[in-house]
């Protein structure tokens, strides 16, 4: 079934990754917006904390690697990292951000936008869904939708409050996600590190006119929104092709197209259609917004219909922070099976995101950066999204050996490159982390150089 925001999926996948989260051992604290925390304190508050997560929202007829890999990834490292006795000196944090996917209100990374504080009030008040129910609404009744005070119905400033994190109490965060494109595969390398995020905006676009008889109103008297929309989305692949002058990070897409009252005998009175432009320049993708905008409106004029423009978002690009990059380099060429990159931070390939992420708004106040794991044939947004086990067990790995180094923790990392070098040609179990068997090429778990209770898998160096 599909995850839509706030429908009794979403709240099923809820309550099964709080239960994940109390199960590893984690403080479970839910914001107002709908965020899910699963806090590990650090013996240092002061030095702030490392935050990890995704989000467990879905598109209609998508798959189920996006976003639950981060979530459940985030949870099943910091999970690891406690069984093998690491302890973090910063907070570390494993989050579910709500409503990653605009598809129930219109909005993108809602959950993350209220952490970093990048969401105004009057914007998260006025968010409605198609039926006209409003995100507060919809939010208490799925036990959201609080101030601080208690769960007691709030404004959106009080609840925008409880999710906003305070300055310094996180300080990077880490996300880990399939790669929803081919790269990866292209280079036969199972993971690689982000260097930036694309910069995506969001339209909604209406049309309106008198409608009428399908019968009866002769064609040239006819004001239709539907043959504006239809001459509309042409209108949105020209200009998106010459504001970016052939570049391929351009990209625009009209993903919506609803016409009201929607009968087969009737001319439609109204088409909102929506429109997805992005491009990993931003001034690019803003001029490619301007030209979508300006045709809206020439249309509407030569086939008198009116017309109205909504922005529903303008993101910036993000850059990767480099220390955060840095870290996951690292630890993808500790654990990585590739030879070309195992060993090699500076050889882990680095990919610009066309997809946007949580990790996007939250680098506006933490040091952000992400991991993506090689998916089939790079779809994503499809039912047959799929990705290996082995290759999500391996992106896991590496989030938490970044997450200890982050984390500021007695030198994990530091023990286990000797311990991986050693483990060629040992003997090993299954591996609670990767859930792997080695193959005697020292492609294990990296947790550490003796066998512990509760970690069969260690390297057992002979
Ligand atoms: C995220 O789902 C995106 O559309 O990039
Ligand atoms: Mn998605
Ligand atoms: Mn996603």
């Amino acid at each position: 079934m599909t995850r839509i925001l706030f429908t009794p999926p979403d709240a099923r996948a809820r309550a099964y990754v709080r239960g994940l989260m109390k199960e590893a051992g984690l403080e479970v604290y839910e914001d107002g917006v709908g965020n899910v925390r699963g806090r590990w304190p650090g013996t240092d508050p002061l030095r702030g904390g490392v935050g990890s997560g995704s989000h467990a929202d879905a598109l209609p007829s998508s798959g189920k690697y996006d976003g639950t890999v981060g979530v459940l990834g985030a949870i099943a490292a910091l999970k690891a990292l406690r069984a093998v006795g690491y302890k973090p000196v910063r907070t570390l944090e494993a989050i579910l951000f709500t409503s990653e996917e605009p598809t129930r209100f219109g909005l993108s990374c809602i959950g993350s936008r209220a952490m970093a504080g990048w969401l105004p009030p009057k914007e998260l008040e006025d968010l409605t869904d198609a039926n006209g129910t409003s995100f507060l609404e919809a939010a208490r009744g799925a036990g959201y939708g609080f101030g601080p005070g208690g769960k007691v119905p709030a404004t959106g400033a009080e609840v925008i409050k409880t999710a906003r994190i305070p300055l310094g109490v996180l300080t990077h965060f880490l996300e880990l996600h399939i790669e929803q494109a081919p790269l990866l595969e292209r280079l036969n390398t199972p993971l690689g590190v982000v260097s930036a995020i694309a910069a995506p905006a969001a339209l909604r676009v209406t049309f309106t006119g008198p409608g009428g008889h399908a019968g009866t109103v002769p064609m040239a008297a006819r004001r239709d929104p539907g043959l504006a929309a239809a001459a509309f989305a042409l209108a949105v692949e020209a200009a998106v092709a010459e504001a970016g002058a052939g570049a391929a990070a351009a990209v625009a897409t009209v993903g919506v197209i609803d016409l009201s009252p929607g009968a087969s005998n009737a001319i439609p009175t109204a088409a909102v259609l929506t429109v997805d432009v992005r491009d990993t320049d931003g001034p690019r993708r803003d001029a490619a917004v301007r030209g979508v905008k300006a045709a809206a409106r020439r249309l509407a004029r030569a086939r008198g219909v009116g017309v109205k423009v909504e922005t529903l978002s303008s993101d910036p690009p993000m850059p990767a922070d480099a220390e955060v990059a840095a870290a996951l380099a690292r630890a993808v060429a500790l654990v990585s099976p590739d030879p070309a990159t195992r060993g090699h931070p500076d050889r882990v390939p680095r990919l610009v995101s066309g997809a946007y992420h949580d990790a996007l708004p939250t680098a506006r106040s933490f040091r952000a950066g992400m991991l993506f794991v090689r998916c089939a044939g790079g779809r994503s947004h499809v039912p047959d999204e799929y990705a290996r086990p082995d290759d999500v067990a391996l992106g896991v790995t590496a989030l938490a050996l970044a997450l200890a180094d982050l984390g500021a923790g007695p030198p994990l990392v530091g023990r286990a490159a000797p311990a991986i070098a050693r483990s060629r040609g040992a003997t090993h179990r299954t591996c609670p982390v990767t859930g792997r068997v080695d193959d005697g090429g020292g492609r294990m778990c990296p947790f550490g150089n003796k066998k512990k209770k509760g970690h069969e898998g260690v390297a057992e160096v002979r």
